[in-house]
């Protein structure tokens, strides 16, 4: 089932969420539904508390080399962890909880990531480039942050005053 999406400046989006305590049937149902949402708006990219749900899960399913997203490349995660960070690099983002907004961010270019799958399994992953990106951009979600807080003070205060006079004439 497709689920809203909150989007900014909607406060849930700064909950720090909680970790998954049951791997049971309420978190796949939540998984697939999210897999659904984040399909249905054409992103890369989801956590949990995107669709008010203030667990520690998050996916992200890249195109491949053929700009295209397979299914089986998606990752799901539970309660990641990132264990190491180097590296820097500039990637441009997007949000589907700040719709229509995208932006230069500064990230660590190689994580290392500890999570659990859907079945409670430990799984652990290294990353860069995009994929690093991904995950940190999620990650970020799941302390009840948003990839706009890392703007510099001009161009946040640019975008506060766009976003405010789209909500205006949305209204
Ligand atoms: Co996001």
């Amino acid at each position: 089932m497709v689920r809203e999406v909150i989007t900014y400046p909607n406060k849930l989006l700064r909950t720090k969420s909680k970790d998954v305590q049951n791997f049971d049937e309420e978190l796949h149902t939540l998984l697939d539904d999210m897999y659904e949402t984040m399909m249905d708006q054409s992103g890369v990219g989801l956590a949990a508390i995107q669709v008010a749900i203030p667990l520690n899960v998050l996916i992200i399913n890249l195109p491949n080399d053929e700009d295209f997203q397979d299914k089986d490349d998606l990752i799901e995660a539970i309660n990641p962890v990132i264990t190491h960070k180097d590296g820097e690099q500039i990637f441009t983002e997007g949000c589907l909880s700040v719709p229509g907004y995208s932006e230069d961010i500064k990230r660590a270019e190689h994580i290392v990531v500890e999570y659990f799958d859907r079945n409670g399994e430990k799984q652990k992953m290294e990353a860069e480039g995009f994929l690093a990106v991904a995950w940190q951009h999620e990650m970020e979600h799941l302390d009840g942050h948003l990839f706009i807080e890392n703007l510099s003070i001009l161009k946040r205060k640019k975008f506060e005053k766009e976003w405010k006079k789209k909500l205006k004439d949305k209204n």
